[in-house]
């Protein structure tokens, strides 16, 4: 019985795991396995793709497109692939591979794009592209994706390289799954990750490799959080002081060429880059080149004003303000556009406050302050409309200040399930960054340092506001529709995780992203888990042998992603909470 027991435990552990991540909505697989090189035929439409691997166009159709795919989903297998000795018992870490003798290979992968790709596809409005692919391998070496869109047929690869393992030798590559027969789309639209570049300086390089790891997850929304309070680094020809002085050091600038680079990366990766000024509050980082634009400027104590220093936000009845945003946006907003659907207008963490010392108000009487801010609201989407683009802002806009929006925008909540119910009941459609799940900085401790005495000893012991961390399992326990009707439910398009820098920067980017990113990932592709932490097959214990699969093919493809559990739980020890403890 007991020996019983243990052996069904030890088959659940390490029987085969598919470790496609995020799961698709239907697999089914086989144990012949198939090998497969460079010499393997592709191709889109019946015409032949050529793998060549240092090809890189940057026209965006769809040719280019499903051709960069293909380059990498192959140089992924051949120079980036996991040899899988750690997700096997300690014993056999080279018997559970398949014998070399008499291999059959794949021969071919036929790739078939059902709809014809539209200017949105690259830049698509929530809901636009048609993202649901389906993949078959064969065991006589035939291979096949069918896709709708371009878009399709980029997750189709992603999930085609988590078949294949490397060979001990390093010289061969295989999955051990034929025949494969998957079916897939995703649940929710909008699946993101936020980066703000404002308080720590983020190289180009490291922005697309946090790319990288959204197509490798599925996330199709890279949020560029550009600018904040602390500083200014995107370049604006038409206004060339505000990142010469707001910027920590000139060479810590975003230029017009990196925004566009970053953007256009994201496209062929089916990553949309979406950039926020934010305004009026948290952009007091132009207090370097234009102060007499700001109020309430590196006030103290900050705590009356603002949530961190440094303090200040726009004036808000103030020409000048207007006049400087007018060119501003008509600078930026025409080079975004053709990349990207919309644009983040910010909105967050206003303080009445600010306005009684404002010198174009004077008052913090919320009822002057709430119609300023309808009217500045009302400004700021104009500007992004007339660039063509649809603007989000964050909740406090139509929570907090009663502001009214065009239907179509989108509200971005962050402050947990009641915000979202009561966005939602205001008929517009969420993005969801709820705290309590997806601040992925959150348990660091405090970066603000205690002077002694009183607030020393009420700091102790030093948490941050929202902490504790966010672990793997907590991300995987956020629901984005929790607690709400239908009819809620039908308005979240998806979520983002988020990424504030006070002490974060390109150094320890990639530990905090990855793989928690791809967790939320999974359920916004896959689905949410029921509040008993179950759906379908799905649970954290049998998700944590995928889960750390993914960490280390995102290791492989150069992202420094965190470890989840060690290698004795992964080669199969036994790593359950029992029952009841
Ligand atoms: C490895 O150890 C397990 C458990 O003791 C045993 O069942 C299995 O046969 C061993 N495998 C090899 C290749 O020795
Ligand atoms: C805004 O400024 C105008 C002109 O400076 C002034 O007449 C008006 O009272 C101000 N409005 C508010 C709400 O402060
Ligand atoms: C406005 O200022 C008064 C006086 O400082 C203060 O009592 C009140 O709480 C403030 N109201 C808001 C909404 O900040
Ligand atoms: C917004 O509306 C709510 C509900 O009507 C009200 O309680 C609140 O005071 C209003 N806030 C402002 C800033 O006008
Ligand atoms: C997790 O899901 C698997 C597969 O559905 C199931 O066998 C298992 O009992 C679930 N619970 C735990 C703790 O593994």
């Amino acid at each position: 019985m007991v020996v019983l027991q243990l052996l069904s435990f030890w088959f659940l552990i390490l029987g085969p795991v598919v470790a496609i991540w995020p799961q698709p909505s239907s697999i089914s697989t086989g144990d012949t396995p198939l090998f497969i090189n460079r010499d393997i035929k592709v191709t889109y439409n019946g015409n032949p793709i050529l793998f060549d691997p240092d090809y890189e166009s940057p026209k965006i159709d769809s040719k280019n497109v499903v051709q960069g795919g293909v380059r990498r989903a192959l140089g992924t297998i051949f120079n980036h692939g996991l040899y899988p000795w750690m997700f096997h018992p300690r014993n056999e870490t080279r018997s559970f591979q398949p014998r070399l003798s008499d291999r059959s290979f794949l021969k071919i992968l036929e790739i078939t794009q059902t709809g014809i790709d539209n200017p949105s596809t690259f830049k698509p409005l929530a809901g636009e592209v048609d993202e649901s692919y389906e993949l078959s391998i064969e065991i006589d070496g035939k291979a096949s994706i069918s896709a709708v869109s371009s878009t399709g047929i980029l997750r189709a690869l992603e999930t085609f390289t988590q078949l294949f393992y490397t060979y001990s030798s390093y010289r061969d590559y295989y999955t051990p799954y034929a025949p494969v027969s998957i079916k897939d789309a995703p649940k929710f639209p909008h699946r993101g990750l936020m980066l703000d570049t404002s308080r720590s300086y983020y190289s180009v390089k490291s922005i697309l490799r946090t790319i990288d790891g959204c197509a490798a997850s599925k996330l199709n929304v890279l949020h560029w959080h550009i600018t904040d309070a602390q500083s200014w680094p995107l370049e604006i020809p038409a206004l060339p002081e505000l990142s010469a002085k707001g910027a920590y050091n000139p060479n810590m600038v975003y230029t017009p060429e990196d925004v566009r680079m970053v953007q256009e990366y994201g496209i062929v990766r089916g990553v949309q880059v979406v950039l926020e000024v934010d305004q009026p509050g948290h952009i007091s980082s132009l207090a370097w080149s234009h102060p007499e634009l700001l109020t309430a400027y590196d006030y103290q104590p900050y705590t009356d004003f603002c949530a961190e220093p440094p303090c200040g936000s726009l004036r808000l009845n103030d020409s000048a303000v207007e006049r400087l945003l007018d060119k501003m946006m008509d600078d930026l907003l025409p080079r975004l556009q053709p990349f990207s659907a919309y644009f983040h207008n910010g909105g967050d963490e206003i303080k009445a406050s600010n306005s009684a010392v404002d010198p174009s108000v004077g008052t913090n009487d919320t009822a002057v302050v709430s119609k300023l801010l309808q009217s500045y609201t009302d400004k700021s989407s104009a500007r992004v409309r007339k660039a063509g683009m649809t603007p989000i802002v964050w909740e406090e806009i139509p929570v907090d200040w009663n502001v009214t929006l065009d239907a179509d925008m989108v509200v971005h909540s962050w402050l947990g399930s009641d915000s979202v119910s009561k966005i939602t009941n205001k008929g517009y459609k969420v993005i969801d960054a709820n705290y309590n799940y997806l601040y992925l900085p959150c348990g660091l401790g405090q970066w603000v340092t205690f002077s002694p005495g009183s607030s020393y000893q009420n700091g102790e012991p030093f948490t941050d506001w929202c902490s504790p961390f966010k672990s793997w399992e907590r991300v995987y326990s956020y629901n984005p529709t929790a607690g709400l009707t239908n009819e809620q439910a039908e308005k979240v398009i998806g979520s983002e995780a988020t990424i504030w820098s006070e002490y974060t920067d390109e150094l320890t980017l990639d530990g905090l992203a990855w793989p928690r990113t791809s967790v939320l990932g999974e359920i916004l592709w896959t689905g949410p888990l029921n509040e008993d932490g179950q759906s379908g097959s799905r649970n954290q214990t049998s998700a944590a042998p995928r889960i750390n699969e993914l960490r280390e093919r995102l290791v492989l493809r150069g992202i420094q992603a965190a470890r989840l559990q060690m290698t004795y739980c992964t080669e199969g020890g036994n790593c359950v909470q029992p029952l009841g403890a």
